[in-house]
């Protein structure tokens, strides 16, 4: 349990913060030091709970971690498997442990066992792809147990065999399973209609270091020559782009001025098309993007998720909270999970008007069109929005939470903290060095040291 944030809103937000190593690769990029015995130099890395858990995960495995978390440096190596079972204390902690199963079968052709997959409860979030993909490959794999509470069985006694893999959908955790399964393969692994976000490629800039040889086509094709033969990596983790977008929509809302250094244009294109759309202020540096407001926003605007180049699904929730400030309606279609609006419901009661759908709303279809899921919403501002007892259901919710409560107009009183911190490298005291009035208060029950020590120490 974590201490509270209390937050009376009104503040602009000023000033500068470094947007932390993006936790959607540095994760992958840990498990992806699982398929060689060679050190593993990272910098960059993002002091947060996802990386602390997998790195928890790993250890169990046999890596050897030094983490200078001050420095945001960690050196890893792996020169023999400790065990092959994850322990059933890690099932539904994060999305890693299912990316074990290709990481391990990448390494091994032993029997292994790898618990549940966890994550943020936005959809159901099935592994199907993964499985189906590894199976291609030649793993075998079976579910034992109950529902959530099971693990998978796994082997590849005769290893890995490349193939051709057509995905259903272009995920990003089936994709980064095979590409780590193919990399020891034997022969060349294809895989059709994979995710190219950026945090894909940025394991496969790590895998190519390592010694892998992985081609990307323009039409979404992945193509991986299997090898054994591994070198020392170094390696500088990207900027996390869905927390450097975090910040500049808590600047514009908040009717601030914030430069985010290390946000990189070339990864936020969609989100920044839709800044300008509403009339949100930014400036592209050398550096980072500094953003700003530059007047009332204006909403009637049309914005639909969508695999990457499209508009990610992370920035969602924030946006939706910008769009509460923004002058007309506004139309969101959420397309990549069927169930990613329940936090709405909070911010209505905290005075915002959203209406939710079943339906696609804005022309397109997508997967939940046939199916009685609200995916779809009208946002109409502006609204003005008033302090609330809040309680944190996921990551990205988390931060849509905080945005609103910096913008409204008396105190809210934020738990569930642990969510945030997941995912946001330092996210208090970035508020607190951004001016923002917000305090810590115990947890109702403490039962380990308060962040506000934690806090304490940093200001
Ligand atoms: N899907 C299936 N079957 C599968 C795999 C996915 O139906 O086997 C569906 C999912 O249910 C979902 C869609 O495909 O509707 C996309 O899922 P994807 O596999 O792409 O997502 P993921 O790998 O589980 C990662 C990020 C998410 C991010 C998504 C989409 C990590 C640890 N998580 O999840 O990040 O939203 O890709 O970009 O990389 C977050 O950081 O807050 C977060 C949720």
């Amino acid at each position: 349990m974590t201490d509270r944030l209390k937050i009376t809103g009104g503040q602009p937000l000023k000033g500068h913060v470094k947007a932390a190593g993006a936790k959607n690769a540095m994760t992958k990029l840990l498990v992806a030091s699982l398929l060689s015995d060679k050190k593993c130099t990272f910098y960059n890395v993002p002091n947060i709970g996802d990386v602390e858990v997998t790195v928890a995960l790993c250890q169990e495995i046999g890596m050897e971690v030094q983490w200078d978390r001050a420095a945001g440096i960690m050196e890893v190596i792996t020169k023999e498997l400790k065990t092959l079972y994850v322990p059933q204390r890690f099932s539904g902690s994060n999305r890693i442990p299912i990316l074990m199963i290709g990481a391990l079968l990448g390494r091994t052709d032993q029997d292994i066992i790898v618990p549940t997959t966890g994550g943020c409860s936005i959809g159901q979030r099935p592994v199907d792809f993964h499985i189906q993909a590894l199976e291609q490959l030649g793993a075998v794999i079976e579910y034992r147990g109950m529902k959530r509470e099971g693990a998978y069985f796994a082997h590849a006694h005769q290893g890995l065999k490349g193939t051709i893999i057509t995905l259903p959908y272009p995920s990003v955790g089936a994709t980064e399973n095979t590409i780590l399964a193919g990399v020891t393969a034997r022969g060349t692994t294809v895989i059709r209609n994979a995710a190219i976000e950026p945090e894909i490629v940025e394991l496969i800039l790590f895998l190519q270091k390592l010694g892998a040889i992985i081609t990307i086509d323009v039409d979404r094709t992945i193509r991986i020559q299997g090898t054994r033969r591994f070198y020392e990596v170094e390696h500088t983790v990207i900027p996390d782009r869905i927390e450097a977008a975090s910040w500049g929509m808590a600047a514009i809302s908040s009717k601030g001025r914030v430069f985010v250094e290390g946000a990189q244009h070339v990864n936020m294109l969609t989100f920044l098309n839709k800044l300008r759309e509403v009339g949100g202020g930014f400036d592209i540096k050398s550096d980072g993007i500094e953003f700003f407001y530059d007047g009332p926003l204006q909403g009637g605007i049309h914005l639909e998720t969508d695999v990457h180049p499209g508009f990610m699904t992370d920035w969602q929730q924030p946006f939706v909270v910008l769009l509460t400030q923004a002058h007309g309606s506004s139309v969101v279609h959420e397309t990549v999970y069927e169930n990613r609006f329940g936090y709405t419901d909070t911010l209505k009661e905290m005075g915002a008007d959203i209406t939710l759908f079943r339906q696609c709303l804005g022309g397109k279809s997508c997967r939940f069109a046939s199916q009685s899921f609200c995916h779809s919403i009208i946002v109409k501002g502006a609204s003005s929005l008033v302090g609330k007892d809040i309680h944190i259901p996921d990551l990205r919710a988390g931060f849509a939470y905080i945005m609103a409560a910096l913008i409204a107009s008396d105190t809210s009183v934020i738990s569930g903290l642990q969510f945030l911190l997941r995912g946001y490298d330092k996210v208090v005291e970035k508020l607190i060095h951004l001016g923002a009035d917000v305090s810590l208060l115990p947890a109702e029950k403490p039962i380990r040291p308060a962040l506000s020590q934690v806090v304490e120490s940093f200001v």
